[in-house]
Protein backbone atom coordinates (compact mmCIF):
# COMPACT_ATOMS: atom_id res chain seq x y z
CA UNK A 1 0.00 0.00 0.00
CA UNK A 2 1.39 3.45 -1.13
CA UNK A 3 1.52 6.32 1.90
CA UNK A 4 -2.08 6.53 2.74
CA UNK A 5 -3.04 10.02 4.11
CA UNK A 6 -4.25 9.87 7.38
CA UNK A 7 -8.50 11.01 7.86
CA UNK A 8 -7.34 14.63 9.30
CA UNK A 9 -5.06 14.90 6.03
CA UNK A 10 -7.55 13.97 3.80
CA UNK A 11 -10.70 16.24 5.26
CA UNK A 12 -8.16 19.40 5.31
CA UNK A 13 -7.02 19.00 1.93
CA UNK A 14 -10.85 19.09 0.83
CA UNK A 15 -11.69 22.56 3.09
CA UNK A 16 -9.08 24.47 1.56
CA UNK A 17 -8.23 23.31 -1.64
CA UNK A 18 -11.49 21.60 -3.75
CA UNK A 19 -12.71 24.18 -6.07
CA UNK A 20 -14.62 21.26 -8.08
CA UNK A 21 -16.27 18.18 -7.03
CA UNK A 22 -13.94 16.93 -4.60
CA UNK A 23 -11.81 13.64 -4.97
CA UNK A 24 -12.70 10.57 -6.69
CA UNK A 25 -11.34 7.06 -6.25
CA UNK A 26 -10.71 4.92 -9.58
CA UNK A 27 -10.31 1.48 -10.27
CA UNK A 28 -7.21 1.32 -11.82
CA UNK A 29 -5.53 -1.04 -14.02
CA UNK A 30 -2.83 0.65 -16.17
CA UNK A 31 -4.60 -0.14 -19.28
CA UNK A 32 -5.90 2.09 -22.33
CA UNK A 33 -9.37 2.59 -20.61
CA UNK A 34 -8.58 3.83 -17.08
CA UNK A 35 -5.45 5.54 -17.83
CA UNK A 36 -7.51 8.07 -19.98
CA UNK A 37 -10.23 8.50 -17.46
CA UNK A 38 -7.84 10.21 -15.17
CA UNK A 39 -7.36 13.54 -17.12
CA UNK A 40 -11.40 13.16 -18.37
CA UNK A 41 -12.41 12.90 -15.13
CA UNK A 42 -10.75 16.18 -13.97
CA UNK A 43 -11.18 18.10 -17.86
CA UNK A 44 -14.74 16.70 -18.41
CA UNK A 45 -15.95 15.81 -15.16
CA UNK A 46 -14.56 18.67 -12.83
CA UNK A 47 -13.07 16.44 -9.87
CA UNK A 48 -10.51 18.53 -8.52
CA UNK A 49 -8.25 15.10 -7.28
CA UNK A 50 -8.21 11.33 -9.02
CA UNK A 51 -6.90 8.84 -6.72
CA UNK A 52 -5.95 5.69 -8.48
CA UNK A 53 -6.57 2.11 -6.89
CA UNK A 54 -4.98 -1.18 -8.55
CA UNK A 55 -5.92 -4.31 -6.73
CA UNK A 56 -3.45 -7.55 -7.32
CA UNK A 57 -5.34 -10.27 -7.69
CA UNK A 58 -2.44 -12.84 -9.44
CA UNK A 59 -2.07 -10.54 -12.69
CA UNK A 60 1.36 -10.81 -13.97
CA UNK A 61 3.96 -9.11 -12.02
CA UNK A 62 5.11 -6.87 -14.95
CA UNK A 63 0.84 -5.64 -15.30
CA UNK A 64 1.05 -4.75 -11.85
CA UNK A 65 4.22 -2.71 -11.58
CA UNK A 66 2.99 -1.32 -14.58
CA UNK A 67 -0.49 0.04 -13.11
CA UNK A 68 1.90 0.88 -10.12
CA UNK A 69 4.26 3.50 -11.80
CA UNK A 70 1.41 4.66 -13.93
CA UNK A 71 -0.61 5.28 -11.00
CA UNK A 72 1.75 7.02 -9.10
CA UNK A 73 3.11 9.19 -12.27
CA UNK A 74 -0.86 10.43 -13.41
CA UNK A 75 -2.71 10.28 -10.12
CA UNK A 76 -2.96 12.36 -7.12
CA UNK A 77 -2.22 9.60 -5.03
CA UNK A 78 -2.14 6.08 -5.59
CA UNK A 79 -2.84 2.46 -3.89
CA UNK A 80 -1.78 -0.96 -4.95
CA UNK A 81 -3.15 -3.43 -2.84
CA UNK A 82 -2.28 -7.28 -3.10
CA UNK A 83 -4.99 -9.07 -1.62
CA UNK A 84 -4.30 -12.26 -3.90
CA UNK A 85 -4.63 -14.43 -0.65
CA UNK A 86 -8.00 -12.66 0.40
CA UNK A 87 -9.26 -13.35 -3.16
CA UNK A 88 -8.35 -17.02 -2.98
CA UNK A 89 -10.06 -17.72 0.39
CA UNK A 90 -13.12 -15.44 0.10
CA UNK A 91 -13.21 -15.54 -3.26
CA UNK A 92 -12.37 -18.73 -5.34
CA UNK A 93 -12.61 -21.13 -2.92
CA UNK A 94 -16.73 -20.39 -2.70
CA UNK A 95 -16.34 -20.79 -6.08
CA UNK A 96 -14.67 -24.58 -6.01
CA UNK A 97 -17.25 -25.45 -3.00
CA UNK A 98 -20.08 -24.27 -5.61
CA UNK A 99 -18.40 -25.80 -8.74
CA UNK A 100 -18.80 -22.05 -9.86
CA UNK A 101 -19.20 -22.07 -13.55
CA UNK A 102 -20.37 -20.26 -16.37
CA UNK A 103 -22.10 -21.55 -19.59
CA UNK A 104 -19.71 -24.34 -19.11
CA UNK A 105 -16.52 -22.76 -18.04
CA UNK A 106 -14.89 -22.06 -14.73
CA UNK A 107 -15.82 -18.00 -13.94
CA UNK A 108 -12.83 -16.45 -13.14
CA UNK A 109 -13.11 -12.38 -13.95
CA UNK A 110 -16.85 -11.96 -12.02
CA UNK A 111 -14.79 -13.90 -8.85
CA UNK A 112 -12.64 -10.67 -8.75
CA UNK A 113 -15.03 -7.81 -9.72
CA UNK A 114 -16.96 -7.73 -6.26
CA UNK A 115 -13.61 -7.63 -4.30
CA UNK A 116 -11.84 -5.30 -6.27
CA UNK A 117 -14.75 -2.75 -6.30
CA UNK A 118 -15.25 -3.52 -2.40
CA UNK A 119 -11.65 -2.34 -2.01
CA UNK A 120 -12.16 0.82 -4.15
CA UNK A 121 -14.94 1.79 -2.10
CA UNK A 122 -12.98 1.50 1.20
CA UNK A 123 -10.25 4.07 -0.02
CA UNK A 124 -13.15 6.38 -1.65
CA UNK A 125 -14.19 6.23 2.06
CA UNK A 126 -10.97 7.21 3.55
CA UNK A 127 -10.31 9.87 1.14
CA UNK A 128 -13.56 11.30 1.39
CA UNK A 129 -14.72 10.60 -1.88
CA UNK A 130 -18.27 11.15 -3.07
CA UNK A 131 -18.19 9.13 -6.10
CA UNK A 132 -15.73 5.70 -7.54
CA UNK A 133 -14.79 6.00 -11.17
CA UNK A 134 -14.49 2.91 -13.36
CA UNK A 135 -13.51 2.41 -17.32
CA UNK A 136 -15.58 0.03 -18.39
CA UNK A 137 -17.65 -0.15 -21.25
CA UNK A 138 -21.47 0.14 -21.69
CA UNK A 139 -21.47 -3.21 -23.50
CA UNK A 140 -19.26 -6.04 -21.38
CA UNK A 141 -20.65 -7.42 -17.61
CA UNK A 142 -18.22 -5.80 -15.15
CA UNK A 143 -19.78 -2.04 -15.44
CA UNK A 144 -22.86 -3.95 -14.02
CA UNK A 145 -20.55 -6.09 -11.06
CA UNK A 146 -18.92 -2.35 -10.20
CA UNK A 147 -21.95 -0.23 -10.13
CA UNK A 148 -23.93 -2.73 -8.16
CA UNK A 149 -21.24 -2.74 -5.52
CA UNK A 150 -20.50 0.98 -5.66
CA UNK A 151 -24.52 2.04 -5.79
CA UNK A 152 -24.49 -0.08 -2.59
CA UNK A 153 -22.19 1.48 -0.48
CA UNK A 154 -23.96 4.91 -1.47
CA UNK A 155 -21.44 6.11 -3.86
CA UNK A 156 -21.93 8.13 -7.17
CA UNK A 157 -20.63 5.99 -10.21
CA UNK A 158 -18.70 7.44 -13.19
CA UNK A 159 -18.01 5.63 -15.95
CA UNK A 160 -16.31 7.80 -18.66
CA UNK A 161 -15.77 5.27 -21.28
CA UNK A 162 -19.54 4.39 -21.49
CA UNK A 163 -20.80 8.09 -20.27
CA UNK A 164 -19.07 9.97 -23.41
CA UNK A 165 -19.66 6.58 -25.63
CA UNK A 166 -15.81 6.39 -26.68
CA UNK A 167 -14.42 4.23 -29.06
CA UNK A 168 -10.56 2.69 -29.26
CA UNK A 169 -9.25 5.26 -31.96
CA UNK A 170 -10.54 8.47 -29.53
CA UNK A 171 -8.97 7.02 -26.77
CA UNK A 172 -5.76 6.27 -28.15
CA UNK A 173 -5.72 10.11 -29.52
CA UNK A 174 -6.27 11.72 -26.55
CA UNK A 175 -4.09 9.53 -24.45
CA UNK A 176 -1.17 10.68 -26.97
CA UNK A 177 -2.41 14.49 -26.53
CA UNK A 178 -2.17 13.68 -22.74
CA UNK A 179 1.57 11.86 -22.81
CA UNK A 180 0.04 8.75 -21.27
CA UNK A 181 1.47 6.11 -22.64
CA UNK A 182 -0.81 3.06 -24.73
CA UNK A 183 0.32 0.01 -24.64
CA UNK A 184 -1.60 -1.59 -26.77
CA UNK A 185 0.21 -2.75 -29.47
CA UNK A 186 -1.84 -2.72 -33.20
CA UNK A 187 -0.06 -6.48 -34.23
CA UNK A 188 -1.68 -7.57 -30.72
CA UNK A 189 -4.94 -5.40 -30.03
CA UNK A 190 -7.09 -8.29 -27.89
CA UNK A 191 -8.41 -6.88 -24.70
CA UNK A 192 -6.82 -9.49 -21.59
CA UNK A 193 -7.91 -9.91 -17.93
CA UNK A 194 -6.42 -11.93 -15.86
CA UNK A 195 -6.41 -13.26 -12.32
CA UNK A 196 -4.72 -16.76 -10.93
CA UNK A 197 -7.80 -18.21 -11.54
CA UNK A 198 -8.57 -17.15 -15.06
CA UNK A 199 -7.15 -15.19 -18.09
CA UNK A 200 -9.69 -14.26 -20.60
CA UNK A 201 -8.92 -12.81 -24.26
CA UNK A 202 -10.73 -11.02 -26.41
CA UNK A 203 -11.32 -8.26 -28.95
CA UNK A 204 -9.71 -7.42 -31.84
CA UNK A 205 -9.71 -10.23 -34.67
CA UNK A 206 -11.45 -12.53 -32.34
CA UNK A 207 -14.40 -11.10 -32.61
CA UNK A 208 -15.23 -12.88 -35.62
CA UNK A 209 -16.48 -16.07 -34.06
CA UNK A 210 -15.55 -17.80 -37.22
CA UNK A 211 -11.86 -16.41 -36.62
CA UNK A 212 -9.44 -19.42 -35.49
CA UNK A 213 -7.52 -18.12 -32.40
CA UNK A 214 -3.77 -17.66 -32.90
CA UNK A 215 -1.28 -19.23 -30.69
CA UNK A 216 -0.19 -16.38 -29.36
CA UNK A 217 -3.36 -15.31 -27.48
CA UNK A 218 -2.31 -18.14 -24.61
CA UNK A 219 0.02 -17.51 -22.24
CA UNK A 220 -0.46 -20.19 -19.38
CA UNK A 221 -0.90 -23.46 -21.49
CA UNK A 222 0.53 -24.71 -24.43
CA UNK A 223 -1.04 -26.56 -27.56
CA UNK A 224 -1.95 -29.58 -26.19
CA UNK A 225 -0.44 -31.17 -29.43
CA UNK A 226 2.81 -30.09 -28.60
CA UNK A 227 2.25 -31.10 -24.76
CA UNK A 228 4.39 -33.46 -23.49
CA UNK A 229 4.20 -36.89 -24.34
CA UNK A 230 4.61 -38.55 -21.32
CA UNK A 231 1.16 -37.98 -19.02
CA UNK A 232 1.90 -36.24 -15.45
CA UNK A 233 0.53 -37.32 -12.23
CA UNK A 234 -1.04 -35.44 -9.26
CA UNK A 235 -2.69 -35.66 -6.46
CA UNK A 236 -4.84 -33.11 -4.44
CA UNK A 237 -6.29 -33.36 -1.15
CA UNK A 238 -9.33 -31.66 -0.39
CA UNK A 239 -10.48 -30.61 3.18
CA UNK A 240 -13.98 -28.94 3.40
CA UNK A 241 -14.26 -28.66 -0.24
CA UNK A 242 -11.17 -26.57 -0.91
CA UNK A 243 -7.86 -27.97 -2.05
CA UNK A 244 -5.00 -27.99 1.04
CA UNK A 245 -2.34 -29.98 -0.35
CA UNK A 246 -0.78 -30.89 -4.07
CA UNK A 247 1.55 -33.66 -4.09
CA UNK A 248 1.12 -34.15 -0.06
CA UNK A 249 2.63 -31.15 0.50
CA UNK A 250 0.48 -28.67 2.16
CA UNK A 251 0.23 -25.24 0.36
CA UNK A 252 -1.59 -21.65 0.65
CA UNK A 253 -4.56 -21.67 -1.39
CA UNK A 254 -2.91 -19.20 -4.00
CA UNK A 255 0.09 -20.75 -4.14
CA UNK A 256 -1.15 -24.20 -4.89
CA UNK A 257 -3.26 -22.70 -7.74
CA UNK A 258 -0.22 -21.37 -9.08
CA UNK A 259 1.25 -24.19 -9.26
CA UNK A 260 -1.42 -26.24 -10.68
CA UNK A 261 -1.60 -23.74 -13.23
CA UNK A 262 1.71 -24.43 -14.23
CA UNK A 263 1.49 -28.00 -13.84
CA UNK A 264 -1.68 -28.17 -16.27
CA UNK A 265 -0.62 -25.83 -18.06
CA UNK A 266 2.37 -27.42 -19.61
CA UNK A 267 -0.25 -30.09 -20.79
CA UNK A 268 -2.89 -27.90 -22.65
CA UNK A 269 -5.15 -28.25 -20.12
CA UNK A 270 -7.96 -25.31 -19.44
CA UNK A 271 -8.67 -24.07 -23.04
CA UNK A 272 -12.48 -22.84 -24.08
CA UNK A 273 -13.29 -20.88 -26.99
CA UNK A 274 -16.99 -19.90 -27.09
CA UNK A 275 -19.65 -17.57 -27.57
CA UNK A 276 -20.87 -16.42 -24.42
CA UNK A 277 -24.30 -14.58 -23.62
CA UNK A 278 -23.45 -11.25 -21.21
CA UNK A 279 -26.15 -9.71 -18.92
CA UNK A 280 -27.22 -7.61 -21.31
CA UNK A 281 -27.79 -10.20 -23.83
CA UNK A 282 -25.33 -9.19 -26.01
CA UNK A 283 -22.93 -12.73 -27.89
CA UNK A 284 -19.74 -12.36 -27.48
CA UNK A 285 -16.87 -14.36 -28.24
CA UNK A 286 -14.70 -15.50 -25.70
CA UNK A 287 -11.50 -17.18 -25.04
CA UNK A 288 -9.90 -18.59 -21.79
CA UNK A 289 -7.31 -20.36 -20.21
CA UNK A 290 -7.48 -22.00 -16.57
CA UNK A 291 -5.21 -24.54 -16.06
CA UNK A 292 -5.69 -25.19 -12.18
CA UNK A 293 -9.54 -24.13 -12.26
CA UNK A 294 -10.52 -27.20 -14.70
CA UNK A 295 -8.20 -29.24 -12.77
CA UNK A 296 -9.96 -28.51 -9.39
CA UNK A 297 -13.23 -28.33 -10.53
CA UNK A 298 -13.02 -31.65 -11.99
CA UNK A 299 -11.10 -33.27 -9.14
CA UNK A 300 -14.02 -31.65 -6.40
CA UNK A 301 -16.81 -32.65 -8.58
CA UNK A 302 -15.31 -36.43 -8.32
CA UNK A 303 -14.92 -36.15 -4.65
CA UNK A 304 -18.60 -34.82 -3.95
CA UNK A 305 -19.51 -37.69 -5.88
CA UNK A 306 -18.00 -40.30 -3.56
CA UNK A 307 -19.32 -38.43 -0.21
CA UNK A 308 -22.75 -36.83 -0.98
CA UNK A 309 -25.90 -38.79 -1.41
CA UNK A 310 -27.90 -39.02 -4.33
CA UNK A 311 -30.46 -36.47 -2.78
CA UNK A 312 -27.39 -33.95 -1.91
CA UNK A 313 -25.78 -33.95 -5.19
CA UNK A 314 -29.39 -33.61 -7.45
CA UNK A 315 -30.23 -30.67 -4.82
CA UNK A 316 -27.05 -28.97 -5.29
CA UNK A 317 -26.67 -29.43 -8.37
CA UNK A 318 -29.32 -26.76 -8.72
CA UNK A 319 -27.74 -24.44 -5.88
CA UNK A 320 -24.84 -24.75 -7.80
CA UNK A 321 -26.34 -23.23 -11.03
CA UNK A 322 -27.92 -20.66 -8.93
CA UNK A 323 -24.19 -19.79 -6.91
CA UNK A 324 -23.39 -19.67 -10.48
CA UNK A 325 -25.56 -17.29 -11.97
CA UNK A 326 -25.66 -14.74 -9.25
CA UNK A 327 -21.67 -14.78 -9.31
CA UNK A 328 -21.49 -14.31 -12.92
CA UNK A 329 -23.71 -11.13 -12.07
CA UNK A 330 -21.68 -9.97 -9.43
CA UNK A 331 -24.70 -10.25 -7.14
CA UNK A 332 -22.56 -10.64 -3.85
CA UNK A 333 -24.96 -9.13 -1.74
CA UNK A 334 -28.22 -10.82 -2.85
CA UNK A 335 -29.00 -12.20 0.30
CA UNK A 336 -30.04 -15.08 -1.52
CA UNK A 337 -26.23 -15.81 -2.29
CA UNK A 338 -25.25 -15.68 1.50
CA UNK A 339 -28.28 -18.38 1.77
CA UNK A 340 -26.88 -20.49 -0.83
CA UNK A 341 -23.30 -20.67 0.17
CA UNK A 342 -24.28 -21.69 3.94
CA UNK A 343 -26.41 -24.64 2.24
CA UNK A 344 -23.36 -25.24 0.26
CA UNK A 345 -20.85 -24.79 3.37
CA UNK A 346 -23.30 -27.46 5.02
CA UNK A 347 -22.66 -30.00 2.55
CA UNK A 348 -18.75 -29.35 2.12
CA UNK A 349 -18.17 -30.45 6.14
CA UNK A 350 -18.12 -34.09 4.40
CA UNK A 351 -15.95 -33.38 1.02
CA UNK A 352 -12.58 -34.63 2.45
CA UNK A 353 -9.90 -36.59 0.95
CA UNK A 354 -7.64 -37.77 -2.02
CA UNK A 355 -7.90 -37.19 -6.07
CA UNK A 356 -5.74 -38.65 -8.22
CA UNK A 357 -5.66 -37.38 -11.63
CA UNK A 358 -3.42 -37.27 -14.84
CA UNK A 359 -2.48 -34.93 -17.26
CA UNK A 360 -2.32 -35.65 -20.56
CA UNK A 361 -2.29 -33.73 -24.31
CA UNK A 362 -5.11 -31.46 -22.92
CA UNK A 363 -7.30 -33.40 -20.96
CA UNK A 364 -7.66 -34.16 -17.05
CA UNK A 365 -8.30 -37.59 -15.95
CA UNK A 366 -9.56 -38.83 -12.60
CA UNK A 367 -7.35 -42.18 -11.92
CA UNK A 368 -8.94 -42.92 -8.34
CA UNK A 369 -10.51 -41.47 -4.79
CA UNK A 370 -10.67 -41.90 -1.96
CA UNK A 371 -12.68 -40.75 1.47
CA UNK A 372 -12.69 -41.08 5.32
CA UNK A 373 -16.45 -40.00 4.37
CA UNK A 374 -17.05 -42.09 1.51
CA UNK A 375 -20.65 -43.45 1.28
CA UNK A 376 -19.53 -46.49 -0.96
CA UNK A 377 -19.41 -49.70 0.47
CA UNK A 378 -16.96 -52.31 -1.49
CA UNK A 379 -18.28 -55.18 0.25
CA UNK A 380 -22.31 -54.48 -0.68
CA UNK A 381 -21.50 -53.25 -4.18
CA UNK A 382 -18.85 -55.92 -5.24
CA UNK A 383 -19.71 -58.50 -7.54
CA UNK A 384 -18.03 -61.12 -5.12
CA UNK A 385 -19.38 -60.27 -1.96
CA UNK A 386 -22.29 -62.19 -0.18
CA UNK A 387 -23.40 -59.71 2.15
CA UNK A 388 -26.45 -58.49 0.28
CA UNK A 389 -28.97 -61.53 -0.61
CA UNK A 390 -29.74 -60.61 -4.44
CA UNK A 391 -33.22 -62.10 -3.84
CA UNK A 392 -34.36 -58.91 -1.96
CA UNK A 393 -33.87 -56.97 -5.11
CA UNK A 394 -37.20 -59.14 -6.55
CA UNK A 395 -39.54 -57.38 -4.02
CA UNK A 396 -38.31 -54.07 -5.07
CA UNK A 397 -38.41 -54.90 -8.65
CA UNK A 398 -42.12 -55.74 -8.62
CA UNK A 399 -42.93 -52.24 -7.53
CA UNK A 400 -40.39 -50.44 -9.67
CA UNK A 401 -41.45 -48.16 -12.56
CA UNK A 402 -45.38 -49.83 -11.48
CA UNK A 403 -46.93 -46.87 -13.03
CA UNK A 404 -45.37 -46.83 -16.08
CA UNK A 405 -45.79 -50.61 -16.65
CA UNK A 406 -50.04 -50.23 -15.80
CA UNK A 407 -50.45 -47.58 -18.46
CA UNK A 408 -47.41 -49.26 -20.94
CA UNK A 409 -49.92 -52.34 -20.82
CA UNK A 410 -53.32 -51.31 -19.22
CA UNK A 411 -54.62 -55.29 -19.20
CA UNK A 412 -51.57 -56.15 -16.79
CA UNK A 413 -53.10 -54.20 -13.97
CA UNK A 414 -55.54 -56.83 -13.74
CA UNK A 415 -53.31 -59.95 -13.98
CA UNK A 416 -51.66 -60.88 -10.49
CA UNK A 417 -48.59 -58.59 -10.08
CA UNK A 418 -45.30 -59.87 -11.11
N1 LIG B 1 -16.75 -12.61 -20.32
C1 LIG B 1 -16.07 -12.73 -19.08
C2 LIG B 1 -16.90 -12.16 -17.98
O1 LIG B 1 -17.76 -11.36 -18.21
C3 LIG B 1 -14.69 -12.15 -19.11
C4 LIG B 1 -14.54 -10.71 -19.50
C5 LIG B 1 -13.14 -10.29 -19.36
N2 LIG B 1 -12.79 -9.03 -19.93
C6 LIG B 1 -11.78 -8.82 -20.81
N3 LIG B 1 -11.54 -7.59 -21.13
N4 LIG B 1 -11.08 -9.76 -21.33
O2 LIG B 1 -16.70 -12.52 -16.85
Amino acid sequence: MVEPLTYTQTTLYQEVFVMGKGTIVLAYSGGLDTSICIPLLKERYDYDRVVTVAVHVGQRDEEIDMATKKGKKFADRHYTLDLREKFVSDHIFPAIKANGSYEGYPMGTSLARPLIAQEVVKIAKKEGATAVGHGCTGKGNDQLRFDFIIRSAGLDVVAPIRELNLTREWEIGYAKDHNIPVPVKKDKPWSIDENCWSRSIEGGKLEDPAYHPPEEIYLWTVSPDKSPDTPAKVTIEFQKGVPVTLNKKKMAGYDLIQKLNLLAGKHGIGRNDMVEDRILGLKARENYEHPAATVILAAHRDLESLVLTRQELAFKRMVDDKWSELAYKGLVYEPLYAALNAFINTTQERVNGNVDLEFFKGSVRVLGRMSPNAIYSSDLVSFDSASIDQCHAIGVSQYFGLQARLVHGLTTAKKKMK
